[in-house]
């Protein structure tokens, strides 16, 4: 049976293929129904630092200012062996065994949509990683949590990102990857002043502490790690990723990978905590929860696929000889996608059903 994750990336990649990436539609869509882990975070709190420190790879454009622009959804794949590559939705019979490559047409298909004007766009794209080395996770970068436009940028850019990573926190089902740096108070984070509005009791946010080498000598950030600072569901969980030294000196992800579980293992503050640090614990525990709330959401996911067959169905009898025409064809072949869904989707929920047959 194809894995659960695997399954919603695929209806992931139809809803953008359908333009349902949230937005202008007032009904409930599949797209909202979907559960996905969304990183949110200011500037330079160390999104990007922990995307690549989960996936194992160099692989995000850098630079000061807003350098994502697009909502980025990473669907990693975990293969039985290397080597590793990627494929992007909007050149699907292209395999990148280079990430410097992927990198450039990250921002490059940013550029296409946005047009170079450093604004934002919700269209989103779609990044899938096969490698032995990461877990089967689904992951949705943002742009950063603004205060101030920059040159060029129009004043309303502020707020238009508010708004496009409120799109994605406010649906029930996503799962928010709150990040905050620890040399900055966490009553002033970004990510944390978004989650508590949207998720009060902190039910499906996660909260990731980065930075913790940058803290000032003498203090650290047990109170929070331990959940006394800002009280979650979900313990707090502490990274530390490379710093810009070692991004300029290319500091190898998975050397850095080793270093950070070292730090952990031999940190007085942190050694008691070390079994649940650092971003390879991030990684398999947000894989395994995501699996967990999509198996609980299948029933109400399976009641958008049939609507959306159902809309589908009138939109293809409009267009009448729908097969001959081009967009009758992708609106066929996304319908039969949903179709298969629906099959796999029922034979997952007769595999969980009490005396279901696994
Ligand atoms: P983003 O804007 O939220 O995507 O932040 P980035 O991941 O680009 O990180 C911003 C800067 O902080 C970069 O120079 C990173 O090297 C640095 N950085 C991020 N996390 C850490 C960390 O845990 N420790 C150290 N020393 N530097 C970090
Ligand atoms: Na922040
Ligand atoms: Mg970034």
């Amino acid at each position: 049976m194809e894995g659960l994750i695997a399954l919603v990336n695929r209806i992931q990649r139809a809803c953008t293929a359908l333009g349902d990436h949230g937005g202008d539609n007032a009904l409930p869509t599949l797209w909202e129904a979907l559960p996905s882990v969304v990183v949110v975070g200011g500037q330079s709190s160390g999104k990007s630092s922990v995307l690549e420190s989960i996936v194992g790879r160099d692989f995000l454009p850098r630079g000061s200012g807003i350098v994502t622009r697009r909502p980025l959804v990473l669907q990693l794949n975990k293969t039985e062996r290397g080597p590793d590559y990627a494929e992007f939705m909007h050149l699907p019979k292209k395999r990148f065994t280079d990430f410097a490559a992927v990198r450039k047409e990250i921002s490059d298909e940013t550029d296409r949509i946005t047009g170079r004007t450093k604004q934002i766009s919700p269209v989103p794209i779609h990044l899938s990683i096969y490698s032995p080395n990461v877990v089967n996770l689904t992951l949705i970068d943002l742009p950063g949590l603004t205060k101030v436009a920059v040159e060029g940028q129009p004043e309303s850019i502020v707020a238009d990102i508010e708004n496009m990573v409120r799109l994605y926190v406010d649906k029930p089902n996503s799962l928010i990857l709150a990040i905050s740096p620890a040399n900055q108070d966490i009553a002033t984070s970004d990510a944390i002043k978004l989650a508590r509005e949207v998720d009060p009791t902190g039910e499906r946010t996660f909260g990731v502490l980065t930075k913790l080498d940058l803290m000032d000598k003498g203090t650290n950030a047990v109170d929070t790690l331990e959940g006394r600072a800002y009280r979650l569901k979900y313990p707090w969980i502490g990274v530390v990723n490379r710093s810009q030294a070692d991004i300029n000196k290319s500091v190898d992800m998975m050397a850095a990978r080793r270093r950070e579980r070292e730090y952990f293992a031999t940190s007085p503050d942190y050694k008691h905590l070390a079994s649940r640090m650092g971003s390879e614990y991030l990684g398999q525990m947000l894989s395994k929860h995501l699996e967990s709330v999509i198996k609980t959401r299948i029933p109400g996911i399976l009641t958008l696929v049939n609507k959306t067959i159902d809309e589908l169905e009138s939109e293809l009898a409009s267009l009448g000889r729908p097969i001959a025409t081009e967009p009758g064809a992708q609106l066929y072949s996304i319908m039969e996608l949903c179709r298969a869904f629906d099959q796999v989707f029922k034979e997952h929920l007769d595999g969980i059903r009490p005396g279901g047959e696994k």
